[in-house]
């Protein structure tokens, strides 16, 4: 029988959604106070394993929930934002994760002090992981322009896109325990702006080795290494770039757009909230009236899936792969993070 699509959410229930989400990103025991970096990188991983020319991939579907693409090495990090989320989820449960994961980032990316950007819903989530993407379609911090290219053509994204959207990079950090890379690119890395295409040009990086053999650009701050004594010192002043991120920097196609990002904050803000916009719709379908017309969406409607428990459970208990028992081993790992970064040695 066919099934009857729930009707499209009215722009009350999205202002109601935005407002629980902009509710939730002070959080004063995480990182750096917000939990506004990690959703806009949730959004940016969800859209950013669409294939162009398979049409694959892309923000339908929400398959980070399951195992097959949240427990892509590449997503590590990723639960903190999802399990941020869940209480959105739990007062607005008609929602999709689809949709959920992508509105969030831009009313964080907007109340972080960003452009608004264009938002449109009606994603669906996939009933099972037979269309979740294959890993290792996002990108590899360690490599350089060549291997950019390759990663955001398949999506469809031009040179230019390419450093609009590394802008992101102005906001959270790197963490040991995910990726491998350590520390902030700019110094506040909670307020959107274009200081980190400033940084990469004024500063004079240097490559530096991390115990575990990763290597990364840093440049430590004199000054603020000086003030900062008592907190942490010289490794709270110290700021980092990606090899990826300095690729922008050598890359004559790049370049340019590097140095005019860093002169021209309001080009920046116009042209990331395009590139951001078009990141979400990656994947997605639209008739001329906007209706998402994914083969998933035309059969099963605005499926939203279930909430997943909060609470700490035994694997298994949920969904195979379903991820949702993890706030609490997470919020542990949070406050040793929280302490090694006032200087203690864990
Ligand atoms: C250009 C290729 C890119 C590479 C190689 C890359 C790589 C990385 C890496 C290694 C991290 C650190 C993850 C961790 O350890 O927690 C990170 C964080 C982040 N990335 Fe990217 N990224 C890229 C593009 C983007 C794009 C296009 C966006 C969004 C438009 C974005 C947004 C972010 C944000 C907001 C964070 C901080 C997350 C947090 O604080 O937890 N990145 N990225």
């Amino acid at each position: 029988m066919a099934q009857t699509p729930a009707a499209a959410p009215t722009a009350a229930q999205l202002d109601a959604v935005k407002s629980s989400v902009r509710k939730l990103l002070h959080q004063p025991d995480y990182d750096d106070g917000s939990a506004g970096p990690v959703l806009v990188r949730l959004a940016w991983h969800a859209a950013g394993t669409y294939c162009a020319e398979t049409n694959t991939g892309g923000s339908n579907g929400a398959g980070m929930r399951y195992e097959a693409e949240g427990g892509d090495p590449a997503n590590a990090g990723l639960q903190h934002a999802r399990a941020f989320l869940e209480p959105v989820k739990a007062a607005h449960p008609w929602i999709t994760y689809a949709d959920l994961w992508t509105l969030a980032a831009v009313t964080a990316i907007e109340e972080m002090g960003g452009p608004a950007i264009h938002w449109a819903g009606d994603r669906t989530d996939f009933t099972d992981e037979s269309k979740v993407p294959p890993r290792g379609r996002l990108p590899d911090g360690a490599q350089g322009a060549e291997h950019l290219r390759f990663i955001f053509y398949r999506m469809g994204f031009s040179d230019q896109e390419i450093v609009a959207l590394s802008g992101a990079h102005n906001l959270g950090r790197c963490h040991g325990d995910r990726s491998g890379f350590e520390g902030k690119w700019v110094n506040n890395p909670t307020r959107f702006s274009n200081q980190y295409f400033k940084l990469l040009l004024a500063n004079d990086w240097k490559k530096k080795t991390l115990e575990s053999g990763v290597e990364q650009f840093v440049f430590v701050d004199e000054d603020l290494a000086a003030e900062g004594e008592e907190e942490g010192g010289e490794k709270a002043a110290e700021l980092m770039m990606l090899p990826t991120d300095m690729s922008l920097l050598s890359d004559k196609a790049f370049r340019p757009w590097v140095e005019r990002y860093a002169q021209d904050k309001d080009l920046f803000f116009e042209h990331f909230a395009k590139v951001f916009a078009k990141l979400l719709e990656l994947g997605i379908k639209r008739d001329a009236n906007g209706n998402v017309v994914n083969e998933e969406n035309v059969e099963e409607g605005y499926k939203s899936a279930p909430k997943k428990s909060d609470s700490a459970q035994a694997p298994g208990d949920q969904n195979k792969g379903q991820i949702g028992h993890e706030a609490d081993p997470l919020k542990k790992d949070n406050e040793k993070f929280q302490r090694r970064k006032s200087g203690a040695k864990l």
